[in-house]
């Protein structure tokens, strides 16, 4: 029924919940149309609706925005693809993800970009996409970012892909080129070099454990790598995310740089926090992921960082393999990376649930900051009138067990495997559409998905040095002389 009066009809209302936001919570009811929160108010007060759900006692959270998902297609279509992927995010009350490019082909071109916009049509989540930064693209940078590519990702370090990493040279080149934009650079931070120094003599020792992979990539690559491209991103003016944030030694080069107004955000990932060194015996290769998971020491300092704001946000790495891929007795063959879209939030509103972190400050690192760094905010990140209604109804009471057979995503296995958590989000919903529903996949939601591009709106970027890049140097060759 229309309201009497005005003739709105919601489309949904979300009756009986608690609102929370990063700062607060409070009791209101939630109305939506047309994909927009239309109205938080009081219990009660809301207009008539085409469809009102009863949510009393549970929590409405703004959908988690996971800036670091690899969802395989084009090329890994074995491990994973968009239809699988993003049904695992929709399972995990993610609503947003930005996918990366390590696909085969990679996402190194406007041709490719297309193709991986193509794949992502069946996307039940919205999505950004990154564009790759590397050695022999960099003529390519600006018909990424004309095309609508969402930020771009460098490969400081070797990983699944085995993308060559730039030389700092090329490096400085992409920044200059991609400042302007104000689109984000996201790095994994692990110098190439070190690593394969160190590879290399730990493989002619015969070195083969888990634990071997923690000694080739050590926290001084992390730590070498955040120093030299806050320095770049300093002097050109470039946005840079730090990704997967493993150790606590590279928290200073990151807080040094914050200090200096370098325009620098992190990402953690769970298994930084809920694992360590100690859960390599147990779990063997499957543990494998770059970076490698560290001391319990390290865990605590990222705990730490995630509290205070050094390290912005959560995100998962939700980097799926086959069991095969995963299982095997040499380290050096074990594919790196586990699946983490779907099972992050349970596993963090498990440490709300256990006290260790209160549900406002899951809802900064797990919605607002994401949004507000990556240029969703204000259409993303929080549930308020005009902002888009990805909402996660989250039962805090609810007991579940993380088993490989439930999860959506195609590669399962996962160093999470029977843990249980207190926490589920039991809704997902993506622009004011059901894609997740009593914990059942909405399985028609396939294509709701849509990239962010529309809404993305980056500060304008403060470009510095701009005169002295490779650019004007090679318009002006005879300046000097002149
Ligand atoms: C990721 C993957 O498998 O694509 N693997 C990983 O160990 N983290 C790549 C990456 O993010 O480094
Ligand atoms: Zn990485």
């Amino acid at each position: 029924m229309h309201d009497p009066d005005t003739g709105f009809l919601a489309d949904l209302v979300l009756a009986g919940g608690t609102v929370v936001t990063g700062t607060t919570r409070f009791q209101a009811d939630v109305a939506t149309k047309d994909g927009l929160v239309a109205l938080v108010g009081a219990p009660g007060t809301m207009p008539a609706a085409r469809e009102t759900v009863d949510v009393t006692g549970q929590f409405l959270l703004p959908g988690a925005i996971d800036v670091h998902v690899h969802f395989r297609e084009p090329g890994y279509t074995h491990k994973e693809d968009w239809r699988t992927g993003s049904a695992a995010a929709a399972m995990g009350g993610t609503t947003t993800v930005f996918e990366m490019p390590n696909t085969h082909p990679p996402t190194r071109s406007l041709a490719e970009l297309r193709a991986k916009q193509a794949a992502a049509a069946k996307s039940h989540v919205d999505y950004g996409l990154y564009g790759l930064l590397a050695e022999d693209n960099l003529d390519e940078l600006p018909g990424l970012i004309a095309g609508g590519v969402n930020a771009f990702k460098c490969f400081m370090g070797n990983t699944f892909g085995n993308l060559p990493s730039p030389s700092t040279g090329a490096m400085l080149e992409a920044f200059e080129i991609i400042a302007p934009s104000g689109l984000r650079i996201s790095l994994h931070a692990e110098t190439a070099s070190i690593m394969a120094w160190r590879q290399a003599r730990l493989v002619a020792a015969g070195r083969n454990d888990p634990l071997a992979h923690v000694a080739a990539r050590p926290a001084i690559v992390a730590v070498e790598a955040v120093s030299r491209a806050a320095v770049l991103a300093e002097w050109t003016g470039a946005r840079i995310h730090v990704l997967h944030i493993s150790s606590a030694a590279e928290l200073r080069p990151l807080a040094e740089s914050k200090a200096r107004g370098v325009e620098i955000t992190g990402e953690t990932c769970p298994c930084y926090l809920l694992l360590d060194t100690g859960d390599y015996a147990r779990l063997g290769s499957v543990i494998r992921v770059n970076p490698p998971v560290r001391d319990a020491a390290d865990a605590a300092a990222i705990r730490a960082a995630l509290m205070s704001g050094v390290i912005d946000m959560i995100a998962t790495d939700h980097a799926p393999h086959t069991p095969e891929e995963k299982r095997k007795d040499v380290i050096w063959e074990a594919d790196c990376g586990f699946p983490g879209v779907e099972t992050q939030m349970p596993l963090m509103l498990n440490e709300v649930a256990q006290g260790r972190m209160s549900l406002e400050h899951y809802v900064r690192i797990s919605a607002e900051n994401p949004a507000q760094a990556f240029g969703l905010w204000p259409a993303k990140g929080r549930i308020e009138a005009g902002a888009e209604a990805d909402i996660a109804v989250v039962d805090m009471e609810r007991r579940e067990t993380i088993r490989a057979e439930r999860l959506h995503s195609r590669g399962k296995i996962t160093p999470f495997e029977g843990v249980e958590v207190t926490g589920v989000p039991v809704h997902t919903l993506v622009r004011g559409r059901f894609v997740q529903r009593d914990r059942r996949l909405v399985a028609e939601t396939s294509g709701w998905g849509r990239q962010v591009t529309a809404i993305q709106r980056m500060p304008p970027a403060r470009v510095r040095n701009a005169d002295r890049t490779l650019a004007a140097c090679l318009q002006a060759p005879a300046r000097e002389e002149a």
